[in-house]
């Protein structure tokens, strides 16, 4: 028996950029897409998140939220299966945020490494603000509140995953103990019934005595799957197996996306801020255009010298739009100056200019109809909003501060 996948959460969001590009198709949507139908999927607009690093202008906001959830669904994010919705509506992020500032201390944010990493880097923003400082915390809570088992992020993301972390192991450390936790949660392993009590306490004495890491997912499985014990007897069950508190806040996991590198169109990786873009939904004739225009190889100056393709971001593209034969052509023929750079780039063309035709066909209904992507936003903030509030009130009652 291993933790069924389907029951287990997995939650990523992204800050609302404006319309997307292959880049952060090929970076992070196309893995969200594959996600949805393997797990219980909670993708959002970290609206908010915007803010922490541009206040002063947020007049395009809204238009930035709607062009980025039409780029969603059409690189396939099925809202029939994934819960998307946008942070901003379901107040209860800001809430959590609050709530953990309190336990949180500064030195924690301060060494997070994008916190100076962007402050020496990006000179013309303000970062010298509040909001700033606890942007990875206000990620701690966007994750925390929905109880996740996976974060799926890049390397850049991994020192955000960490903090909260820390800050759950904490919260729990202070606000997980209960009187006579220990009584109650052997009564919660009877109430599992017979076999599958025996079968929790045998599953339990092996990662404590043993540090049995499989039989530890085991027995969570076991308990995430029983539908009969009420919400506080499972925290009780999951706390008691590693100790004598009340996991009120699960630890989530980076689930490090192995992406290819996807270079720009000067060979630098692809990045909004270095204009060097092909968009989701660009005009397939601006594409063509630009990809005939591609930095290549630069020591292949004329058509009749041979190229590198390791060395040219043409044939980085390839590795990811092209199947084997082609790519063997295109390295073969690099090399030996047997074909040229225009004829290189052809099958390579076709295969972006199709892959985008796709996107604009499935974004077409959304974009001659705002209704629906609204529609689709409320759906999720319904969905997003229950399972906050579920967290948030055991968050309170364990804070001893109002529960609704
Ligand atoms: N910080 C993330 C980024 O810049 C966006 C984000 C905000 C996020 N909250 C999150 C990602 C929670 C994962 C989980 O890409
Ligand atoms: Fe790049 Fe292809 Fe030109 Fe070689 S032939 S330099 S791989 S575009």
């Amino acid at each position: 028996m291993s933790a069924n996948p389907q029951t287990q959460r997995v939650l990523s969001g992204m800050r609302p950029t404006g319309q997307l590009h292959l880049g952060n198709y090929h970076g992070a949507l196309r893995n969200w897409v594959d996600l949805q139908y393997k797990y219980t999927c909670f993708f959002f607009v970290a609206d908010w998140h915007a803010l922490t690093t541009g206040y002063e202008d947020t007049s395009k906001l809204p238009e930035h939220v709607h062009q980025m959830v039409i780029d969603w669904l059409a690189a396939g994010l099925n809202p029939g299966v994934a819960t998307i919705f946008v942070q901003s509506q379901v107040p209860e992020h800001a809430e959590l945020h609050l709530l953990l500032s309190m336990i949180t201390p500064l030195g924690w944010l301060e060494r997070v490494p994008t916190y100076k990493d962007m402050q020496a880097n990006l000179t013309e923003k303000d970062l010298t603000t509040y909001g700033f400082l606890g942007y990875p915390l206000l990620q701690s809570a966007d994750i925390l509140l929905y109880r996740p088992t996976w974060i799926p992020v890049g390397e850049d993301q991994v020192a955000h995953v960490e903090i909260t972390r820390e800050v759950a192991r904490r919260f729990n450390h202070i606000y997980g103990r209960e009187p006579e936790f220990e009584a109650k949660a052997e009564r919660a392993v009877a109430e599992l019934g017979g076999r599958n009590a025996a079968l929790y306490r045998q599953l339990r004495r092996k990662y404590q005595e043993a540090g049995d890491a499989e039989a530890l997912e085991k027995a969570r499985a076991l308990v995430t799957g029983n539908t009969r014990i009420t919400v506080a007897d499972r925290e009780r069950l999951l706390g008691y197996l590693e100790g004598q508190s009340v996991t009120i806040l699960p630890e989530p996991q980076a689930l490090l996306t192995r992406t290819p590198k996807l270079p720009g169109l000067d060979g630098r990786k692809m990045s909004k801020s270095y204009g060097n873009t092909i968009g989701m939904r660009e005009d397939p004739d601006a594409v063509t255009r630009k990809l005939k225009a591609m930095q290549t190889d630069p020591a292949r100056v004329r058509r009749t010298d041979p190229g590198e393709p390791e060395k040219c971001p043409v044939y980085d593209l390839h590795k990811v739009y092209s199947d084997d034969a082609t790519l063997a052509w295109s390295a073969q023929g690099c090399r030996s100056a047997g074909i040229g750079c225009l004829e290189c780039k052809k099958p390579l063309i076709d295969k972006v200019v199709e892959e985008i035709g796709g996107m604009r066909r499935r974004a077409q209904e959304f974009e001659e109809n705002p209704e629906l992507g609204r529609n689709i936003l409320a759906e999720g903030f319904e969905k997003a909003r229950e399972t906050a509030r579920e967290t948030l009130d055991d968050v309170r009652r364990a804070m001893h501060l109002r529960a609704d």
